[in-house]
Order: C-alpha cells, then sequence, then structure tokens
C-alpha cells in the first residue's frame, strides 16, 4: 500500500493532476498494488481565502505519506514569490527533498527545436541539488531604497551537501547509466559548474566529485563541463549527455532548456527526492492560466511525474508500462503537445494512457 498526498493546486494544476490519478489507478490496478490518495488544497484560492500558505502542521502531516503529487503552484491574483516560496519550497526545504531529478527524453512523435535530432540522441537525466546555493536566501538588503543600497545573495554549499548530492549521482549513474557514451565501457557521470570564476563554491564541488569518485566509484567515468558551455552543447550535442549533475541554482537554468528540448513543459516532470524521507513529484509546467477550465491542457508531464514516482516508491514495472503508454500517445494519437492543439481533450488524453496501461 502505497499512501500518496495529492496536491493539485493552482490553475489547471487540477485538471492534469486528475489524469495523472486516473493513470496511477489503473496502474495499480493492472500490477496489483494499491494506493492510498489524500487530497490537500495548498495554493492560491486557499491563500486568498485564509492567507495561509504551507503551514508546519501541514509539513508534519506530509510526513506521514510515502510520497506527494503536486499538480501546479501559482496564481494571477498572487504577488510572485508568495506561493513559490510559501509552499513549493518551503515544501523542498522542510521535507529536505535535498534531489532535484529532472529526466530530458524526447518521446518518439514529439517536436524538437533541435534540427535533425532524434529521441536517441535526447536522452540525459539532471541530477540538480535542490537544498542549497542562491536558493538559502543568505543574504540582504541594506540602506534599502537609498542611492547607496546594496543587495546581497550568496550561493551556500556544505560539503555534507554537496557530498550527499553527488553521491546520489554516482549511484544513479551505477544503476541507470546508458554504457559507451565515448568512454569505453563505464558508465559516464558529468558535473556542470564554473570552476574558472566561482572559484570557492564549485571548486568545493570539484574536488569532491573526484574524490568521491576515486574512493567509491571507480567503475564511472567523470566528465566535467562549465554551466555556459553546458547550455551550448544541449542544443548542438545532447547526444553526448547521460547523466549530469549540478548545483541548485545552474540546475534550476538548465533543465528549463532541457525541458523546451524534450518538448517543452507539455512533457516534463521532476522529482523533489528525499531518498531517505518523503519526495514530492510535479510536472514542471506551472500553473497556466490562461488554459484554466477549458479541458486543453496536456496532461502528460503530470503523468509523467506519477511515472517516476511510481519508479521511486519500487514500483518500477508499473512505471515503465506508465512510459511506454506515454510513448504511444505520443507517437500514434496526439498531434501535438501544445495546449489546445492535441487533438483530443485533457481527460481523452488521459483515457488513452490509461487504457494502454491497462491493456
Ligand atoms: C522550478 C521552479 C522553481 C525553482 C520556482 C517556481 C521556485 O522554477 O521548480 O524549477 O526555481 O526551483
Ligand atoms: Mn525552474
Amino acid at each position: 500500500m502505497h499512501k500518496i498526498a495529492v496536491m493539485p493546486g493552482d490553475g489547471t494544476g487540477p485538471e492534469v493532476t486528475a489524469e495523472a490519478v486516473k493513470v496511477l489507478k489503473a496502474a495499480a490496478s493492472k500490477f496489483n498494488f494499491k494506493v492510498e490518495l489524500t487530497g490537500f488544497d495548498f495554493g492560491g484560492e486557499r491563500y486568498k481565502r485564509t492567507g495561509e500558505t504551507l503551514p508546519d502542521s501541514a509539513i508534519e502531516e506530509l510526513r506521514k505519506f510515502d510520497a506527494i503529487l503536486l499538480g501546479a503552484i501559482g496564481h494571477p491574483d498572487v504577488a510572485p514569490g508568495i506561493l513559490e516560496k510559501g509552499i513549493l519550497l518551503k515544501a523542498r526545504f522542510a521535507l529536505d527533498q535535498y534531489i532535484n531529478l529532472r529526466p530530458v527524453k524526447l518521446f518518439p512523435g514529439v517536436e524538437t527545436p533541435l534540427k535533425d535530432k532524434k529521441p536517441e540522441d535526447i536522452d540525459f537525466v539532471v541530477v540538480r541539488e535542490n537544498s542549497g546555493d542562491l536558493y538559502t536566501g543568505t543574504g540582504g538588503i541594506t540602506m534599502k531604497g537609498t542611492p547607496h543600497e546594496v543587495a546581497v545573495q550568496s550561493s551556500v554549499y556544505s560539503r555534507f551537501q554537496v557530498d550527499r548530492c553527488l553521491r546520489y549521482a554516482f549511484n544513479y549513474a551505477r544503476k541507470y547509466g546508458k554504457k559507451s557514451r565515448g568512454l569505453g565501457k563505464k558508465n559516464t557521470l558529468a558535473l556542470s559548474g564554473k570552476t574558472n570564476v566561482l572559484t570557492y563554491v564549485y571548486d568545493l564541488w570539484e574536488r569532491a566529485f573526484h574524490e568521491m569518485g576515486d574512493k567509491e566509484f571507480p567503475d564511472i567515468a567523470r566528465e566535467y563541463y562549465h554551466v555556459d558551455a553546458t547550455t551550448m552543447w544541449f542544443v548542438k550535442n545532447p547526444e553526448w549527455f547521460d547523466i549530469i549533475v549540478t548545483g541548485n541554482m545552474f540546475g534550476d537554468i538548465i533543465t528549463d532548456l532541457g525541458a523546451m528540448i524534450q518538448g517543452g513543459m507539455g512533457i516534463a516532470a521532476g522529482g523533489n527526492l528525499n531518498p531517505e524521507g518523503v519526495s514530492m513529484f510535479e510536472p514542471i509546467g506551472g500553473s497556466a492560466p490562461k488554459y484554466t477550465g477549458q479541458g486543453v491542457i496536456n496532461p502528460l508531464a503530470a503523468i509523467c511525474a506519477a511515472k517516476m514516482m511510481l519508479s521511486t516508491l519500487g514500483e518500477e514495472k508499473a512505471a515503465d508500462a506508465i512510459e511506454k503508454a506515454v510513448m504511444y500517445v505520443t507517437s500514434k494519437k496526439i498531434k501535438s503537445l501544445a495546449a489546445g492543439r492535441m487533438g483530443y481533450s485533457t481527460s481523452q488524453v488521459g483515457d488513452l494512457v490509461a487504457e494502454k496501461v491497462a491493456e
């Protein structure tokens, strides 16, 4: 029995989450496991009503679940930052979800803006550190509003944070890496950093990367790319990449580029993982207010988030079946991933995936 907290959130979040839940239930009955779903209404509407984002009591409540499935956070009537910080970042930090796992995979039939690139060329995973860096809020503003105003916001990393993220990434490369990416027979982990300028923080990352690699993961080949060059190669030679590990801020930026080359926000999913605790899975696209309630938004990203959740919960067969079903839908059924141009409604796309999973 897997106890799942479902937080549909704002905008199109509830519509796509309903389809992810539909597919989850189909997978549970096909692969003989049970899910117990509990809904939570945190989001913009509740904030407007009560002034509450994600209170400490909710965090304690969420700790009791095996995983959290999130729809989308973001409301047009709420100032930017309040819900992002109060709900999404609060959950990530309070539940110590220190890994943000973002697969970048071009599914068959999906259009990529990269000319001449095919599904076999775009298939990698970014392991984004999710607890430190510029996101810690270390810094402040002094002399605010005067001509001498100073703002500081620091990239902060402890060796502990870097090591636990690297260890996750190395183990991930060992388990899921695809061999022979030009480096002989070894699976490869690439570090993306900025050792030429951020000579404190990425010096720490680089040293920790090689020390751990030498000591604990001699079976994994190591590569290093500066982050700016990483974006260049994502566009020109995405086939070079397999598993990439990076800090929180760089990971945020490069995974938006990753989402675009895999076909856009209609398909991109991510997991906020605490491998020792409660993890949270989300489509990374946001709440898309202008499409809310029309039944035209693409639910595949939310369905892929549910797939990642099942894989983390150890239901690998069900996760594989969902991914295959999504591939069937992208290659044989829908015309486009774009909202309103799929050729099907949101719930029809959910039906197509669920029916394929049940087959
Ligand atoms: C993401 C988002 C968040 C982030 C925002 C909404 C706080 O961009 O999940 O990538 O910066 O991490
Ligand atoms: Mn982002």
